[in-house]
């Protein structure tokens, strides 16, 4: 595709953009897009995609005042599994799934170089297999979902997935849900672009594109990334969908899928509010 009809589709795509239509994450399973991610992840000098490992560390301390001594975790979308690794250093069992191939291997090296008690599962959150229980080898003691991915899920997703997740536990095991909060929602359109050598959607040179719209109705913030290589004209479109929910919503969606209890706690370190979120533990 050339420059020319890669304008005319960028142009002919609806401003602002609508939610839950057709892709809603960035595509953290395909393996060229997860190896560069991978690289973000495991970088100590930004928060993002995984907090660094003093960061992850204190998020450890605080998450062992909630759960027994060699509890049995279960990390949703663990990415290179550093919560896991740190647990299992501290004498617990954990297993966690992801569906990005690279990270995903880069924890199963990791956990096999330190003979870590580590368990890595390929498995997309919106597709668990009807027995993920057994796959797993539950009951669990807790289920931990961490840094806010919970709002790339549409309602009708979560609703499919949280009574999954809680068939997984324990009675009285805990489901601890890191959630971006409704009032860190900008809720206004606006666009932003760049010029890049490479980031993590492509490796050549390319103009990226920002568009950011809220969808009222849904109360959904739709963020575009749009990448244009300079040479070749190629035109990609990535979508990320992100649900705000108000903590009444989403106390009453838990209680929907089960989980009795709730109690909201504030972000574990307070250190960063881009970076890290409340939680949300409750009991199944
Ligand atoms: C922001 S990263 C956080 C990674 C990890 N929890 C951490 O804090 O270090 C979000 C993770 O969720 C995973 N993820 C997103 N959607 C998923 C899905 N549908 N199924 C499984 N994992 C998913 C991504 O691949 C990514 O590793």
């Amino acid at each position: 595709m050339d420059h020319a009809h890669s304008l005319e589709r960028l142009l002919a795509a609806p401003h602002p953009p609508r939610p839950w239509e057709d892709e809603h994450q960035i595509p953290w399973h395909d393996p060229a897009f997860s190896q560069r991610m991978l690289q973000v992840h495991l970088d100590p000098s930004t928060h993002m995609a995984s907090r660094n490992p003093e960061l992850i560390d204190r998020h450890i301390d605080w998450l062992e005042s909630q759960i027994p001594a060699g509890s049995h975790v279960l990390d949703v979308g663990c990415g290179p599994g550093l919560y896991c690794h740190e647990l299992a250093r501290r004498g617990h069992r954990a297993t966690g799934f992801d569906f990005a191939p690279a990270p995903l291997e880069w924890a199963r090296t990791k956990s096999q170089s330190e003979k870590l008690d580590c368990h890595f599962l390929n498995h997309d959150l919106t597709k668990l297999p009807d027995d993920f229980t057994t796959l797993i080898e539950g009951p669990l003691d807790a289920v931990t979902f961490w840094f806010g991915e919970f709002n790339s899920f549409s309602p009708a997703m979560v609703r499919e997935f949280l009574p999954k997740l809680k068939s997984c536990l324990r009675r009285g095991g805990k489901f601890i849900l890191e959630y971006q909060p409704d009032d860190i929602f900008v809720k206004e359109e606006s666009t932003d672009w760049s010029v890049v050598n490479s980031s993590v959607f492509c490796d050549r040179p390319h103009l990226w594109l920002q568009e950011f719209g809220y969808d009222e109705d849904s109360d959904t913030e739709v963020h575009v990334h749009w990448i244009l290589e300079t040479e070749s004209g190629s035109l990609q479109r990535y979508v990320q969908c992100h649900k705000a929910w108000t903590d009444t919503q989403l106390l009453a969606l838990l209680a929907e899928a089960g989980f009795s209890e709730p109690m909201m706690h504030p972000a574990i370190t307070g250190e960063s509010e881009e970076f890290e979120f409340p939680l949300v533990v409750t009991s199944a």
